[in-house]
């Protein structure tokens, strides 16, 4: 039984009206169709139906229609939405249904965006650091502990909860400095992970990957088609504990006795400023820059854009002392999170040289 197949349905196939946005980076309009629908189907059956029908050209990116594979993101009436897990039985059926490609990525065509920005931060994140000297195959758990992170670990990555953050919906700047919904509920997996040996997951989530512009608006919670608690069992604990450490009665005595300059800077803040930045929303938006060392080597790599095809830099990994804690002074002043590793000049859409997959190029088609 084909989604195609009127008669493996029990209602008669209906006309219905879907606008959806047809164009490139150079720009685009939404375009209206009509659409036989047919009882059961989802928006995806549709945009396939229009494919073998009025609009062999539509570009939509899918794989496994089973709300399993995280690629078949888009907007649906404005709202962030995986289209094989939307059914048309949602809708009533007098209304038009328009559909976008997601907001916060550059446009390759159609409804397909170009998501390298998530693929930028996710090398940016450390990856998990087994205690030394556990081979692989050692490594003894809890199912408790297993049980904890599992939570998080049922991410498909299909960025919706990214493409809704105000951070960085409207806020092209913010890119650099802020990493994202995805990644912080990444960095409290691995923080809730009994094997990993850093212990440094909050600090870095707050001095790199940006956790102190979110303002906890739980918008990314609430598009997560795993129905992950990012906010309420990632992000707000993280803040909470980076808060704790920050308002210990010990630290603060600490920033009484060694005033910022007169503890040396490390390689966590290795002087590149993103600038301030902006947050819509409001309480995240404007925080001081700390400056640190100008290493000249930074500097040059700093000016290189993302390309993929060639060695990338490592992620720049904070020093922490000898007890595995990052320096005080990066916990007791605010900043405006760290460069990015691959530099502060990457600019979306990012030129079709320095992406990672093959990009059809139409005019030879
Ligand atoms: S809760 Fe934080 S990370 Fe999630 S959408 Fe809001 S600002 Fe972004
Ligand atoms: S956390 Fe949820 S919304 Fe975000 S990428 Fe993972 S599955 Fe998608
Ligand atoms: S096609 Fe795989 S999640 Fe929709």
């Amino acid at each position: 039984m084909g989604a195609n197949d009127p008669q493996a349905a029990g209602k008669p196939a209906t006309k219905r009206q879907f606008r959806i946005w047809r164009g490139d980076e150079n720009g685009g309009d939404l375009q209206d169709y009509t659409v036989e629908v047919n009882e059961g189907e989802v928006v995806l059956d549709v945009i396939h139906r229009l494919q073998a029908t009025d609009a062999p050209d539509l570009a939509c990116r899918w794989n496994c229609k089973a709300g399993k594979c995280g690629s078949c993101s888009m907007e649906i009436n404005g709202k962030p939405k995986l289209s094989c897990m939307t059914r048309m039985s949602t809708f009533t059926e007098d209304e038009t249904i328009t559909v976008t490609p997601l907001r916060t990525f550059p446009i390759i065509r159609d409804l397909v965006t170009d998501v390298s920005f998530n693929y930028e931060k996710a090398r940016e994140t450390p990856a998990f650091a087994p205690p030394p000297g556990v081979a692989p195959g050692d490594y003894r758990m809890q199912q408790i502990d297993v049980e904890r992170s599992q939570e998080f670990r049922k991410c498909i990555e299909c960025f919706l909860c990214q493409n809704v953050c105000h951070v960085v919906r409207d806020h092209e700047e913010n890119k650099t400095a802020f990493s994202g919904p995805r990644y912080f509920i990444r960095a409290a997996e691995l923080d809730m992970h009994p094997l990993d040996a850093r212990n440094d997951r909050k600090e870095y989530a707050q001095a790199e990957q940006g956790l102190g512009f979110c303002n906890i608006t739980k918008c990314c919670t609430e598009v997560c088609p795993e129905h992950i608690k990012i906010t309420d069992n990632g992000i707000i604990p993280m803040k909470e504990r980076v808060v704790d450490r920050k308002y210990d009665p010990l630290v603060w005595l600490g920033s009484k006795i060694f005033r910022r300059g007169q503890v040396p800077q490390t390689s966590v803040t290795s002087g590149h400023s993103s600038g301030a930045v902006h947050s819509s929303g409001g309480a995240g938006g404007q925080h001081s820059h700390a400056g640190g060392s100008h290493d000249p080597q930074a500097e040059l790599q700093a000016q290189k854009g993302v390309n993929w095809h060639r060695e990338v830099p490592h992620p720049t990994a904070p020093a922490v002392d000898d007890r595995g804690k990052l320096p005080l002074t990066e916990l007791t002043f605010d900043r405006a999170a760290a460069p990015s590793p691959f530099g502060d000049d990457v600019t979306f859409p990012l030129p079709p040289e320095h992406l990672n997959f093959a990009h059809p190029d139409q005019d030879k088609h």
